[in-house]
């Protein structure tokens, strides 16, 4: 994919955030975080003020405390399956025998950075949609606080320039 390709690609992803439930149309056009930048991105909103204002934002990574309890809840309950790193399983986004996903990695090279924090603890607490997939719902098993250190952990896992991408577009996503 070209440069202007990608970009289109990237901003029609995160146009349509919020229904990212559909790995398998999802993952064929989505950008993996290789390919645009940061700074690509922002050379390709300029006409859309609020998105402007935005990149102004100043980018908080959450504090190495909540990480470092966060990395102890992934350790204990996600590593067995997303991997010590958050690398998933290769192949992650095609449906296995059982026609279920592997679990997907949850580091920058997937879709997770695509959600806000509210919808990671929602996936979290609840597990699969509908109880169609292999992930566990966490709900009474995890309090609220070891879920917010969980996803403090996994946003760690992401390089500066997706960080500051989901930060700016994504978790404080600009009003359109
Ligand atoms: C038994 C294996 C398993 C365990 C344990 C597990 N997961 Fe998952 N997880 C999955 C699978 C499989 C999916 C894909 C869900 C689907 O396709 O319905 C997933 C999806 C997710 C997603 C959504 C990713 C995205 O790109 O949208 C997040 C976030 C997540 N898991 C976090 C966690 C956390 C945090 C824990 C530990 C508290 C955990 N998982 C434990 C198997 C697991």
């Amino acid at each position: 994919m070209n440069q202007r390709l990608s970009i289109l690609a990237l901003l029609t992803a995160l146009l349509s955030l919020g229904g990212c439930g559909d790995q398998a149309s999802s993952s064929a056009s989505q950008p993996t975080a290789s390919q645009p930048t940061a700074a690509t991105i922002t050379a390709a909103v300029p006409r859309q003020p609020a998105a402007l204002r935005q990149d102004t934002l100043t980018v908080r990574r959450p504090d190495a405390a909540q990480v470092a309890r966060g990395r102890r809840v992934y350790q204990a309950n996600c590593a067995v399956c997303h991997g010590p790193n958050g690398k998933g399983t290769a192949d992650w986004n095609k449906p296995g025998p059982s026609g279920k996903y592997p679990p997907p990695p949850l580091d920058d090279s997937a879709h997770a950075w695509h959600h806000p924090t509210v919808m990671l603890r929602q996936v979290i607490r609840q597990g699969s949609p509908g109880g169609q997939g292999d992930m566990p719902p966490w709900q009474g098993k995890l309090s609220r606080q070891e879920i917010s250190d969980a996803v403090a952990y996994i946003t760690s896992l992401w390089s500066d320039k997706v960080y500051a991408l989901w930060y700016r577009q994504v978790e404080h996503r600009p009003r359109r």
